[in-house]
C-alpha cells in the first residue's frame, strides 16, 4: 500500500453538541436536477446540494440542452432556476456523458433520454464503470430502448432512444430505487401505464416528486406506476437536508461521551429513516420530530446523544434498502454494541461505489472486531470499549460513505487515525470535517 494521500483525523477536542444542519439530500438533489431539465418552463431549486455527484447530474443536463442557472446560497447549497428541453426533447450531444462517481446520474440518465430519438453515450470514473448496469437496460429492451453494445455489463454504454416506446409492467429482481426512478421516467413517454414493483419498498422519491412536475403518478408499499404520455411541467422544489450525511454525525454523537445534537430540516422520508429505526433497537438515545414538509417529503429534528449501553440486533432484509447507504457507520456502531448484530440480505453493499461489504469486514477485522459473511448476512460480534489499534491506517477505496465511515474511529476515539483518499467525501459531503468541528466549539 503506498503512503501517499493519508489524512490524518484527530480526535475530537470534546463532546458534539448543539444544533446544526446537513446539506441537501443527494438523492432529492439528483432528481430535481434531472426532472427540471425534462419539464417545459423554468422550475425553481434550493437547497440543492452541492456536491462532486450532484455536479455530474448538473453537466450531464446542460450537455443534453437543459438551461442551469444554479447560484451558491449562503448556507452553501445551489439555488436557482433550471429552463428544460420539454416537449422539444434533449438535443443530441456531441461528445460521451460523464457521469463521474455517480451511479444515480448515469442509471437515471438511461431512463431520461430512452424516449427519444437520440444516442446518448454514458460513461463514468473507475468506481462507475465497473458497477453493473443491467439492471437498468434489461427493463428498458422490454420498452423497445437499444444499446451498443447489446448486452454490455458496464459503461461506457451508448443508449438508442426511440421515440415509440411501450409500456412495461416489470417485477424488479432486487430493490433499486435507481432501477424503478429509470423505468418510470422512460415510462412518462410511452402509451399506457408503466408499472415497476420490487421485493421490498426502496427511496420512493421519484414517486413522491413527479406528481409536483404534473405527472399522473400511483405509489404503493412495492409497487409504483406512472401513466403516460405525460410532458412534465415546471415546478417549484425544495430539497431538505440528507438523512445519509446526518447518519455521520448522529452515530458519532452515540459514541461519543458527553454528546448531545440535534440536525435540523434533514429529510425525515421512512424509506430513507431506516438507520434511526436500528439505533433505536441498539438502545441509543435518538429521537425525531416532523418539522414540515417540502412537496410531499416530510423533514424535521433528528437529536442523538451519547448512548454507553448499545445492544447488538438483527435487522431483516426487508428493511434494508431504508439504510444501505448507512450500513457502514451502522457496522462501526454495532462494533461498539454489547452481542452480535446481524444485517440480513446485504448482498447490495458488494456493487456501491465499492464493494463495501468486503470493505467493512476488512477493516473490523483489522481493528480486532469479529465480522464475517454468511450467505448475503453480515454479522459483526461488538466489543464495548474497542481501542483501535496504534497508527491504524485505513483506505477509503475512495468511496466517500466509507471514509467518512473510518473517519469515525479517530473522531469519537482516542487516537489519530490516517485515511487515505480522504477527499472522496465530496461526492456527497463536502463539508464534513467543518460540521464537526463547528459542533464540538459550540
Ligand atoms: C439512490 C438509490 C440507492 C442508493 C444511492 C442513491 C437514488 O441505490 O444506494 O446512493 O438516489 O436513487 P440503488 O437504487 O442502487 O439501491
Amino acid at each position: 500500500m503506498s503512503t501517499d494521500n493519508i489524512t490524518i483525523i484527530e480526535p475530537l477536542a470534546g463532546p458534539l453538541d448543539g444544533s446544526t444542519r446537513v446539506p441537501g439530500d443527494k438523492s432529492i438533489s439528483h432528481r430535481a436536477i434531472l426532472f427540471s431539465a425534462m419539464a417545459e418552463g423554468t422550475t425553481r431549486v434550493s437547497g440543492v446540494l452541492d456536491s462532486d455527484d450532484v455536479r455530474s447530474s448538473i453537466k450531464a443536463v446542460q450537455k443534453l440542452g437543459a438551461d442551469v442557472n444554479l447560484t451558491k446560497a449562503i448556507d452553501g447549497s445551489l439555488e436557482g432556476g433550471i429552463t428544460g428541453w420539454g416537449s422539444a426533447g434533449p438535443k443530441q450531444p456531441d461528445e460521451p456523458i460523464d457521469c463521474g462517481n455517480s451511479g444515480t446520474t448515469a442509471r437515471l440518465l438511461m431512463g431520461v433520454v430512452a424516449p427519444w430519438d437520440i444516442k446518448v453515450t454514458l460513461t463514468g470514473d473507475e468506481s462507475l464503470t465497473k458497477r453493473p448496469m443491467r439492471r437498468i437496460t434489461a427493463p428498458l429492451m422490454k420498452m423497445g430502448v437499444n444499446f451498443e453494445p447489446a448486452g454490455r455489463e458496464t459503461l461506457p454504454i451508448t443508449v438508442l432512444g426511440d421515440s415509440s416506446l411501450h409500456p412495461i409492467d416489470y417485477d424488479a429482481p432486487m430493490s433499486s430505487a435507481q432501477l424503478k426512478t429509470a423505468v418510470l421516467l422512460a415510462g412518462l413517454y410511452a402509451d399506457g401505464t408503466t408499472t415497476v414493483s420490487e421485493p421490498s419498498p426502496s427511496r420512493n422519491h421519484t414517486e413522491l416528486m413527479l406528481p409536483e412536475y404534473g405527472a399522473d403518478t400511483t405509489a404503493g408499499y412495492r409497487t409504483a406506476s406512472v401513466n403516460g404520455p405525460c410532458q412534465l411541467k415546471a415546478c417549484e422544489v425544495l430539497v431538505p437536508g440528507d438523512p445519509s450525511s446526518a447518519s455521520f454525525l448522529v452515530c458519532a454523537a452515540v459514541l461519543k461521551p458527553g454528546s448531545n445534537i440535534q440536525i435540523e430540516n434533514v429529510s425525515l422520508n421512512t424509506a430513507r429513516t431506516g438507520f434511526v429505526r436500528t439505533l433505536e433497537r441498539m438502545g441509543a438515545n435518538i429521537d425525531t420530530r416532523i418539522t414540515g414538509y417540502a412537496g410531499k417529503e416530510a423533514y424535521g429534528i433528528i437529536s442523538a446523544a451519547y448512548s454507553p449501553n448499545l445492544l447488538g440486533c438483527e435487522i431483516p432484509a426487508q428493511h434494508i434498502a431504508s439504510e444501505i447507504d448507512e450500513i457502514p457507520v451502522l457496522a462501526i456502531t454495532a462494533a461498539f454494541a454489547k452481542g452480535i448484530t446481524v444485517f440480513r440480505g446485504v448482498g447490495e453493499l458488494k456493487v456501491k461505489e465499492s464493494n463495501r461489504l468486503q470493505a467493512v469486514i476488512q477493516v473490523l477485522n483489522e481493528i480486532g472486531i469479529d465480522a464475517w459473511e454468511e450467505g448475503e448476512d453480515l454479522f459483526i460480534q461488538g466489543q464495548p470499549g474497542l481501542k483501535v489499534p496504534d497508527g491504524l491506517v485505513i483506505d477509503s477505496r475512495k468511496d466517500h460513505r466509507l471514509a467518512m465511515t473510518w473517519s469515525l474511529l479517530g473522531l469519537c476515539g482516542d487516537k489519530a487515525i490516517g485515511i487515505r483518499d480522504f477527499d472522496a467525501v465530496k461526492v456527497s459531503f463536502p463539508t464534513f470535517r467543518a460540521q464537526f468541528e463547528e459542533l464540538v466549539q459550540k
